[in-house]
């Protein structure tokens, strides 16, 4: 059905500002109305002339051009908007979202509106990385901004790949879609989205550690199950950040996505990513790694006795969040993938790990679990344990993330009994 809601686009400088046409054109097809905002800088990547052309309106730069009444103000801008996009957001543009800048008109109205911002940074991989931009981030996200992509990828700089890339336009309106459809009318109801408000954090996918500049120790996990949680939570409302390792399948659309190898990056992002009203725990994180990293690829001894690699233990990351003394999640849910004795292990895996819930899935080859697209699963609570029958991945995960909503709802002290 056509939308007659009203986007205001804020389009940054960066190399992928040209890509807000095709953003443009796609929901103006949806039936939404759109108004862009250029920055200076956007003006040297892409013509205001094509810009107003796709959303025939007049195309906002100056924060005082008002030469007569007819003109809109930032405020008007702010007021008259459903939702706000910035994309592509570029370093600059997210450090002045999270210091309150309001130095020209884009973000003048960021500051001046109360309505959903849907931000999508794009920007140099190094950029992205930096620790300046990683607590700009963190603090706009803090401040209620929905975070879509980067994605991955090589960027239009030569030999610069990693993440920093716009989200695709799909991407892009789901984002918005979802944004918007959680803002519901107005009114403040939020029916059907028992999570709206919450923010929950996923991890997902394996880790790889690397044993030397070409190998690396890694496990069959495909990040599905994990992958379905953060989708379903998204669905329920929730403000979702899924830590995945390598994965070989697409996120889910409108969750902030922070890509990680090993699992000590795992550990750092998980922390980064606090606080989390709920926190599952469903990457297949490894246990060990090298316990002195080979700088150089490993050779062959010429006596012809395979090498013998020393491996130290990695960090929990689960448990280091079931522990946290202050910041702990109100709700903690771990997995428990075993080949032999499942309820004993995910028992005594509750306990030393602190968590709420344990989900225990049979991970014995026979079952299939692992890259297949069903789960048969048990979650052990300090209660006892819940058997669900075989459902695919994405029911379980709509499931659990249903059972979750409520046992939030019902208080700290209701968690252990809503897993039935
Ligand atoms: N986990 C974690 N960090 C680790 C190891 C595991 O966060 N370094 C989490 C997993 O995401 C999962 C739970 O702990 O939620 C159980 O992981 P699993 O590998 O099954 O258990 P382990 O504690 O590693 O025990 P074991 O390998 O002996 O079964």
């Amino acid at each position: 059905m056509a939308s007659t809601k009203r986007i205001v686009l804020i389009v940054g400088g960066g190399i992928a500002a040209y890509k807000c046409l095709d953003l443009i054109r796609r929901l103006r097809e949806r039936g939404y109305g759109v108004r862009a905002i250029m920055t200076r800088a956007a003006h040297e990547f892409v013509t205001p002339l094509s810009v107003g052309a796709l959303t025939n309106e007049r195309v906002f730069t100056e924060l005082f051009d008002l030469d007569d009444e007819r003109e809109i103000g930032h405020i008007r801008l702010a007021r008259d908007a459903d939702l706000i996009i910035v994309a592509p957001a570029t370093a600059d543009l997210i450090a002045k979202m999270a210091t309150g800048q309001a130095n020209d008109l884009a973000t003048a109205v960021l500051l001046a509106t109360d309505k959903p911002i849907v931000v999508a940074p794009a920007m140099n991989p190094r950029m992205w990385l930096h620790p300046a931009t990683r607590r700009n981030v963190a603090q706009i996200v803090a401040d209620g901004a929905t975070l879509v992509g980067p994605g991955i990828g090589e960027m239009a700089e030569r030999g610069e790949a990693g993440p920093g890339r716009l989200a695709e336009t799909t991407e892009l309106i789901a984002a918005i879609e979802q944004r918007l459809a959680s803002a519901g009318d107005g009114s403040g109801t939020t029916h059907g989205k028992p999570l709206t408000g919450r923010h929950v954090l996923v991890t997902s996918g394996p880790t790889h550690e690397p044993v030397d500049p070409v190998r690396y120790i890694a496990n069959r996990s495909s990040g599905k199950q994990g992958h379905e949680i953060a989708a379903a939570a998204q669905r329920l409302g929730a403000r979702v950040t899924l830590i995945t390792g390598p994965v070989a399948i697409e996120p889910p659309g409108g969750v902030r996505i922070v890509r990680v190898i090993t699992a000590d990056e795992m550990l750092n992002a998980v922390h980064a990513a606090l606080p989390a009203d709920i926190a599952v725990f469903a990457a297949a994180v490894a246990d060990w790694r090298m316990a002195k990293l080979a700088s150089g690829k490993i050779k062959k001894p010429s006596s012809g006795e395979p090498p013998t690699i020393k491996l130290a233990e990695n960090q929990d990351i689960l448990k280091s969040i079931g522990q946290l003394p202050l910041g702990r999640p109100q709700l903690v849910i771990g997995f428990a993938a075993e080949t032999d004795n499942l309820l004993a292990n995910a028992q005594k895996k509750l306990k030393s790990k602190g968590a709420d819930w344990i989900v225990a899935n049979d991970v014995s080859t026979v079952t299939g679990v692992m890259g297949g697209d069903t789960n048969t699963v048990h979650i052990v609570s300090g209660d006892g344990v819940s058997s669900w029958p075989r459902m695919s991945k994405a029911e379980v995960a709509e499931k659990l993330m249903h059972n979750a909503a409520t046992a939030i709802a019902a208080g700290p002290n209701a968690r252990q009994t809503a897993a039935e």
